[in-house]
């Protein structure tokens, strides 16, 4: 099995539904607080973000708000928020049983449950939902700056890390090549460019930025270590493109498999159906939108199955 999918993606400078006029009311503090250090963006930029949470202003709503750079960050990652200008590009899905030279990356990051022991200038990390924040992508910026700063990263390993890791790489304006280690992985967040963190309290996947990998590869071999549970969990994703898909026969060998690796329905089918949603509405302005719906759709399955 040897096969690449091409898509072109394009994100349009979203159109504003209306303007809110908020924010005049805050008083930014004139010193970074040490995580805005971290993430080298503007003192006060935690502020607006809390702020815009509360008000819980729509992605889509133009911030009519004092001219300061603290807002201009904020709002570029708020709920991802606005692109300055529309931006395209392309990447590549290749579905192979063969493993990338690790030596042809400047930057590795591997999530520790791939590689328990680490290879000498890989940065091992911890993943997990309550490590989803932008205190990790700091992790990973700091590493990023004493290497001095990589311009192409692989980053290896599940959904969490992937999500993070891109995010950190978006702040960057790093090229990635990712290589998802888990069957939810390689199903939903290697493919999209959606990047982001948890920002608690105010939910899950709440900062964070469109940025596209150069390359994904998918190479099921990772799986034959990966539990039962977290198989079937990952075959939800793929549930959720056949309905969308309406592919009954697609839907059918998801839904009757059983976790056996070795009978693994058609990954590439399956994710044909991401690729496709996603070269039409990358940016999420529409279409797009029946992919988080699935997503609900698939939780809900997984909890009653279990
Ligand atoms: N996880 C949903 C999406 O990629 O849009």
């Amino acid at each position: 099995m040897e096969a690449i999918i091409s898509y072109q993606y394009h994100v349009a400078a979203p159109t504003v539904q209306s303007w809110q006029r908020w924010g005049h009311e805050l008083e930014l503090a004139k010193q970074q607080s040490s995580l805005e250090a971290k993430l080298s963006c503007p003192a006060g930029t935690m502020a607006v973000l809390q702020r815009a949470f509360s008000l819980q202003l729509n992605r889509h709503d133009g911030w009519d708000c004092p001219e300061q750079a603290a807002f201009g960050w904020a709002a570029r990652y708020y709920k991802r928020g606005v692109k300055f200008s529309s931006y395209e590009g392309q990447s590549k899905v290749q579905f192979t049983q063969s493993y990338p030279n690790f030596a042809d990356f400047d930057f590795v990051i591997v999530d520790s449950n791939v590689q328990p022991s680490g290879e000498q200038g890989h940065l091992r990390l911890e993943t997990s939902e309550t490590r989803k924040t932008l205190e990790l992508v700091a992790v990973i910026l700091a590493r990023w700056r004493k290497m001095q700063r990589p311009k192409h990263w692989l980053i290896v390993g599940g959904g969490i890390l992937l999500d993070v890791a891109c995010f950190a790489a978006a702040l960057s304006g790093a090229k990635t090549t990712l290589l998802p280690t888990t069957l939810t992985a390689m199903l939903d967040a290697s493919v999209g460019g959606k990047t982001g963190v948890n920002f608690p309290p105010f939910g899950k996947n709440q900062v964070g930025a469109f940025h596209f990998s150069e390359r994904v590869i998918i190479n099921p071999t990772w799986l034959q270590t990966l539990p039962q549970r977290q198989l079937l969990a990952g075959a939800w994703e793929a549930v959720k493109h056949a309905i969308i898909a309406a592919d009954i026969e697609m839907l059918n060998a998801w839904l009757t498999w059983s976790g056996d690796i070795t009978a693994l329905p058609d990954l590439q089918a399956n994710l044909a159906v991401k690729i496709g949603i996603i070269s039409t509405d990358a940016g999420e302005t529409g279409l797009r939108r029946v992919l988080n719906f699935g997503h609900t759709l698939g939780h809900a399955l997984e909890g009653v199955a279990h």
